[in-house]
């Protein structure tokens, strides 16, 4: 089943910068997409695409076979809850709340049950049970990472869009992450598109997008 379909997508940046020159990409059911390639050469850029939080200057993307240019941001917002969850790579986390907040607030904004309950049980495999009232500023950045992912695990999704998400912690730790994702892939059916330059992560994806200059190679 078609999950994202990326038809032709060009990307310039206001400043003029073609950050995506035509790129082409479906994403089924069940896929584990790694999109790989230097800095700078897209990756981020294709993946805020593929979650509808920026369109495309050319081409269409689809999402559960639904083009997004024509969409308003707010059909937008409420079409993507539940279907894509986004691990952003600088976070952006809620500032003013608590960990434990990060992950109850958007829990309750989707209607899942028992947030409180799972969000502990999050954050415990996440290895943040000793920071659950701290805000973001007081932790450090791999512990904001992870928050940043037990927010979008929280979400229940169709599917994860995760941009470098293990980017600032230790790669026993990524790994650990990384296999639950393995996890949650294999057994619940939830897809991921994983953007990242980190070569141990190979093993991890059934398939590798390389992209160079804004390019699919
Ligand atoms: N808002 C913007 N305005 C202008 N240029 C931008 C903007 N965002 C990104 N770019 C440029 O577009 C190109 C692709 O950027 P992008 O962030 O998608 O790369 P990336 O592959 O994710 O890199 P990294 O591995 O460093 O995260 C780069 O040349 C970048 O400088
Ligand atoms: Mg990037």
């Amino acid at each position: 089943m078609e999950v994202i379909r990326v038809e032709n997508a060009w990307k310039v940046y206001p400043d003029g910068t073609r950050a995506l020159k035509g790129v082409s990409l479906e994403v089924n059911r069940g896929d584990f997409i790694g999109v790989m390639g230097p800095s700078g050469s897209g990756k981020s850029t294709l993946l805020h695409l593929m979650g509808g939080l920026d369109k495309p200057s050319e081409g269409e993307v689809y999402l559960f076979k639904k083009p997004l240019s024509p969409m308003r941001e707010d059909e937008l917002a409420e079409f993507r809850k539940r279907r894509v969850a986004y691990i952003f790579q600088f976070y952006y986390l809620l500032e003013d709340f608590s960990v434990l907040e990060n992950l109850t607030l958007i829990a309750q904004m989707l209607g899942i049950e028992s947030p409180e309950d799972k969000a502990l049980k999050i954050l415990e495999f996440l290895r943040l049970s000793h920071r659950l009232e701290h805000k973001p500023y007081q932790l450090s950045g791999g512990e904001q990472q992870r928050v940043a992912i037990g927010r979008a695990l929280i979400s229940e999704p169709a599917v994860i869009l995760a941009d470098e998400p293990t980017g600032n912690i230790d790669w026993e730790e990524g790994r650990r992450i990384f296999e639950l994702f393995r996890k949650l892939n294999e057994e619940e059916g939830i897809t991921f598109v994983v953007a990242t330059h980190n070569p141990d992560l190979k093993p991890f994806f059934h398939r590798i997008v390389n992209l160079k200059d804004g390019e699919m190679l």
